[in-house]
């Protein structure tokens, strides 16, 4: 698992039923601290710092391969990443990364978290929702797996989309990667 962000919703995530097919091996993050990181570590899920600092992308995503080689990873999943990944590092995990974007994609692609539900409210949209897709080259843009929407309400903001959008994630991932096992 690849994550930089709070990791709101990884709590649903790691304790969905997988029936014993899965096993979160390690999270991987760029951000040293971060509340993903903090909720594995709680979880007893390994986790590991790799700084991007006086790195180029190659040379993070590199190391990133060789760290989830380690641990024998054979999905990778993207839960708030904040970073793109190159194409070296979706070459050696070929159609095996999965990625939760906050948008009824191909809408919206592109954004990262709140400014995607920004973007949503800004557009006026009358619904929104999440994505799980495979991660290719092209940024937001490989092959949909599920999706599940939800209206937006004249009072909503970008948390409040947030909230309601990250609740169809933590239906969404689980079942994604039931898939993936099966
Ligand atoms: C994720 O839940 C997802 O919606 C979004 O970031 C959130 C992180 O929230 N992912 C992306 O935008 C990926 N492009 P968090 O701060 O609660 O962890």
């Amino acid at each position: 698992m690849l994550a930089s962000t709070n990791g709101t919703i990884l709590p649903d995530i790691f304790s969905a039923d997988y029936q014993g097919k899965a096993e979160f091996c390690v999270l991987l993050t760029n951000k040293n601290g971060c509340g993903a990181r903090k909720k594995a570590e709680k979880k007893g899920i390994p986790s590991v710092f790799l700084s991007a600092k006086g790195k180029t992308r190659e040379e993070w995503d590199a190391e990133a391969i060789h760290i989830l080689q380690e641990y024998k990873a054979d999905l990778v999943i993207l839960v708030g990443f904040m970073r793109i990944l190159s194409p070296i590092f979706v070459s050696v995990f070929p159609e095996c990364i999965l990625n939760i974007h906050p948008s009824l994609l191909p809408k919206f692609a592109g954004g990262m978290d709140t400014d995607v539900h920004a973007e949503v409210l800004r557009s006026k949209e009358t619904e929104t929702g999440a994505t799980v897709h495979i991660v290719t080259e092209e940024l937001d843009a490989g092959p949909i797996i599920l999706q599940k929407s939800t209206p937006v309400f004249p009072d909503d903001t970008p948390e409040t989309l947030k909230n309601r959008v990250q609740s169809l994630e933590k239906e969404i991932l689980p079942e994604a990667i039931r898939r993936f096992l099966m």
